[in-house]
């Protein structure tokens, strides 16, 4: 595997493959990497000749008051995944590598998608994610890039960027992988403590419930809503930040599951945000 720093080693090693007639997929992650990251690896293998990863904790994605001094990092044991999951090339940047001290330039969407759910705490966040994104895509050219479920709104939010923005590449949306008692798996899992590790399960047994209510036949949002917030609401360490049914493309809140919809939560445990989802897609449940 290639441990490339400069956008220069990217593109070089990227115009060889390209020469060779080979496909790209590229993976962008924010390193601590964990099973979840893997599964998108490992569908990027499956589905291009070369896999890019990159390793980069992006600044512009992070609030004023949030963790991106604090965000785990360690390279040297996300290569060893990396290696052992059979992707190429890892890209893993110095923030100024990745901006100019005199960036002035950001991709942006401007309708009112980043500014439900997540978007509603963290409003540049979506901002910060197109713009990394973007360049990105600019730096490795890829052919197709995956993305997890796991951060739905992101998933989106890309979706649409490339399409307003025209990109030629394919958006593979991959599903949550969960640890075997439930919860989602996050590098922000490490924040916490042995209790919290323990009251985070509410938001697994908040997504469980909804998705049993849906296949049982609920289609009324504020019933399958006031359930799960019961649910979240029954463990004290838990804050709810949001619970919503919106709908899968726009992130729009719906009052009516009709099958194109998103349920998703953001909840704290203690000082660590937290957030899980599922969809329902025609009668189908993920
Ligand atoms: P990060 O949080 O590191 O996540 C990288 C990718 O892994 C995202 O597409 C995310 O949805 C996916 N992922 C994380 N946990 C997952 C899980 N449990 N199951 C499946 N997929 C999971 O998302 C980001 O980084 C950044 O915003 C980024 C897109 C890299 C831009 O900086």
């Amino acid at each position: 595997m290639i441990r490339a720093y400069t956008k220069a080693e990217v593109r070089e090693a990227v115009r060889q493959w390209k020469k060779e007639g080979l496909t790209v997929g590229l993976v962008p992650t924010m390193g601590y990497l964990h099973e979840g990251h893997a599964s998108l690896v490992d569908k990027a293998v499956s589905m291009c000749d070369r896999v890019v990863v990159s390793d980069f904790v992006n600044p512009t994605q992070f609030g004023p008051n949030e963790d991106l001094e604090s965000y785990p990092r360690d390279f040297e044991r996300d290569c060893a995944l990396l290696e052992e999951h059979g992707a190429s090339l890892v890209f893993h940047p110095e923030p100024a590598e990745m901006y100019d001290p005199d960036a002035a330039t950001f991709v942006e969407i401007l309708s009112e998608m980043p500014k439900q759910l997540c978007g509603k705490t963290r409003p540049i966040h979506f901002r910060g994610v197109c713009t990394v994104v973007s360049k990105l895509f600019n730096i490795v050219n890829p052919d197709k890039a995956f993305f997890g479920q796991k951060d739905a709104q992101q998933l989106a939010i890309i979706r649409k960027m490339v399409r307003d923005m025209c990109y030629d590449i394919e958006i593979v949306g991959c599903p949550i992988i969960r640890e075997d008692d439930g919860l989602a798996k996050s590098s922000r899992n490490t924040y916490l403590s042995e209790a919290e590790r323990s009251a985070a399960l509410c938001l697994s047994r908040a997504i469980f419930l909804g998705k049993d209510m849906v296949k049982n036949g609920e289609t009324d949002a504020a019933a399958i809503k006031a359930a799960m917030t019961r649910e979240i609401e029954s463990e004290p360490l838990a804050r709810i930040d949001y619970v919503e049914c919106v709908d899968g493309s726009t992130m729009m809140p719906v009052d009516t599951i009709t099958g194109h919809n998103l349920v998703a939560i953001a909840v704290y445990i203690g000082k660590t945000r937290l957030i899980d989802n599922f969809i329902v897609e025609g009668d189908l449940v993920q």
